[in-house]
């Protein structure tokens, strides 16, 4: 069954938890899909992930449609929703809007993501009237790494945390479907989650969310760069891949690799003509 936005209002309502993982292409879209995982986004974590960035900063609208579009063809019961990359939004309303609509369009997601509280509810209101539903995303906002000054926990301070707080009433008010509060103290998240009548979904948030996010390359053991401490690691498929890479070059180089089982037959008067032509042996 297809998950909806409905679906994640049901969820939050029932206190049924909702999970929610990355993906980037249409292979690993499908593993997802076949898991029952009900959400799939399409993070602008790509760029460090798949492209080797050290950040998001870079990622363009291009790249985000053209993974978007991959996942889509993959996922067929999971709720897709692909990340707005910096700049796409923060411009202007009409921006915002308008890169919304690519991304459905295009990207054929089903929801749209995008970072910031208070600042951008005028633009989460836009794209909501536009029929696009909107994820919202506040806390540690990687778009806005050189102004937090590094990826840091947010809320701490009491006016941290009232600001939190706003920011999620706000993106609430202004019609998001559901809200990731990613690295915000277990309490606070506990706390903003029974405030809101949308789900929170966490990363780095704790137990008290209504769901939870993870990049699928951190839970599988596949991105050594950087792990961060919420990360749980739920299979080593990066080890698995290096070993596999390791025994099919040393298959390759010692002629073990390929057997006669993993070739293909061509009729012996064939081969015959040729040498005939050839006047001798091959
Ligand atoms: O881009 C991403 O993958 C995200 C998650 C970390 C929430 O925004």
């Amino acid at each position: 069954m297809k998950t909806t936005t409905a679906v994640f209002a049901a969820m939050k309502e029932s206190g049924d938890k909702i999970s929610m993982v990355t993906a980037y292409d249409y292979s690993t879209a499908k593993l997802v899909d076949a898991s029952g995982i009900n959400s799939i986004l399409v993070g602008d974590s790509l760029g460090m992930v798949m492209l080797g960035y050290e950040d998001t900063l870079s990622v363009t609208m291009e790249d985000m449609i053209h993974h978007c579009a991959a996942v889509s063809r993959g996922a067929k019961d999971a709720l897709i929703i692909c990340d707005m990359p910096f700049m796409s939004y923060q411009t202007s309303v009409y921006d915002a809007v308008t890169n919304a609509g690519r991304l459905m369009k295009e990207g054929r997601s089903n929801a749209v993501k995008l970072e910031g509280g208070t600042e951008i509810s005028e633009h989460i209101r836009a794209i909501v009237n536009s029929s696009i539903p909107v994820c919202a995303h506040i806390g540690m906002t990687p778009q806005s790494v050189n102004a937090f000054g590094g990826f840091r926990v947010q809320g701490k301070t009491l006016a941290a945390a009232q600001k939190l707080i706003d920011d999620a009433l706000a993106v609430q008010s202004a019609g998001a479907f559901a809200v990731v509060l990613e690295c915000v103290p277990s309490a606070l998240a506990e706390y903003i989650t029974q405030l809101l009548d949308i789900p929170t979904i966490g990363i780095g948030a704790g137990q008290g969310c209504d769901g939870q996010v993870l990049v699928y390359q951190d839970m599988l053991g596949m991105y050594s760069d950087f792990t961060p401490k919420f990360v749980k690691r739920f299979a080593e498929i990066g080890k698995n891949m290096t070993d596999a890479f390791v025994q099919y070059d040393k298959e390759v180089k010692s002629g073990a690799f390929p057997e006669e089982k993993h070739g293909f037959k061509i009729d012996e008067s064939v081969m015959n003509e040729l040498m005939i032509r050839k006047g001798g042996a091959l």
